[in-house]
């Protein structure tokens, strides 16, 4: 019976202990590792949406991949847009990802990786609109994503405080919008506006190109301004392009080839 209480008491001395050992060993193991707080939007499908509870996407894949070629561990956070954006500008956060467009105006607060996706506004609208094109636009109720290029080029179209202009946390909002007559249009990057109509037949809606009001845009990673990560990052991405990850990821998210050399020249610019 003694013998058993002292074998009980040992026991629970090596529990307490290693139980102290694991939580401070984590909360140091964390810091020292540096496992990084990557920021994003988990409300714009194909690119980061969320699954089951879990945030999911082509961006998801690429920075599981780039992440591992660097070397880097991470957590991936649903935070939003705008929030994601003001995270990395304070460096909050190390990474944001988002499809996120690569522009003069954002490279003066941020510093971003080497393009990673063409992409491009489009116009989506109720099957039968009159909406042809972006000229079109004027005089009509247009939704959008806050803080988003398709925000920027419709003001551009229609003048920036104009109040057709309606803008939302997130781009499923802004469709929702359109698809309850609350909104003539949705300005937003293709792939999105594209898989949607896909995606929801029943919504009968179609999606309008005009290249000679929306700019191709390239996605990149955004990071906090000299980040020491970037570096690590575009070498890393690079590798997935010439090695295939980064075509296969594609593949399995646009059931197409990359134009991988065209990302690549980008980077020459
Ligand atoms: N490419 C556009 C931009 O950078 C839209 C990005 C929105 N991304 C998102 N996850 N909601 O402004």
């Amino acid at each position: 019976m003694k013998k058993f209480s002292i074998f009980i008491l040992a026991l629970s001395f090596a529990l307490i202990l290693s139980a102290c050992g694991t939580s401070t060993d984590k909360s140091e193991g964390d810091k020292e590792s540096k496992k990084l707080r990557v920021v994003t939007d988990a409300a714009y499908a194909p690119f980061e949406y969320m699954d089951k509870g879990e945030i999911v996407g082509f961006d998801v894949d690429f920075l599981k991949a780039v992440a591992k070629e660097a070397g880097y561990e991470y957590e991936l956070v649903h935070v939003a847009f705008e929030p994601l954006l003001l995270e990395v500008k304070d460096k909050t956060a190390d990474i944001g990802i988002s499809a996120i467009t690569i522009n003069d105006e954002r490279k003066q607060t941020y510093d971003f990786s080497v393009p990673y996706f063409l992409s491009t506004n489009k116009i989506l609208v109720p099957e039968g609109s009159d909406i042809k094109n972006a000229a079109d636009l004027k005089d009509k109720v247009v939704a959008v994503q806050s803080s988003t290029t398709g925000q920027e080029a419709v003001e551009k179209l229609l003048g920036k405080n104009n109040k057709n202009i309606k803008k939302f946390e997130n781009t499923n909002l802004a469709i929702m919008e359109l698809t309850s007559n609350g909104a003539d249009a949705v300005v937003a990057d293709n792939t999105v506006v594209e898989e949607y109509a896909k995606n929801n037949p029943d919504k009968k809606l179609i999606v309008i190109e005009d290249k000679g009001s929306f700019e191709p845009e390239y996605y990149g990673l955004a990071f906090p301004k000299d980040s020491k990560l970037k570096a690590d990052f575009d070498k890393a991405i690079n590798t997935l392009y010439d090695n295939g990850t980064y075509a296969k990821i594609y593949q399995e998210w646009f059931k197409s080839e990359p134009d991988t050399e065209d990302l690549k020249t980008q980077q020459k610019k």
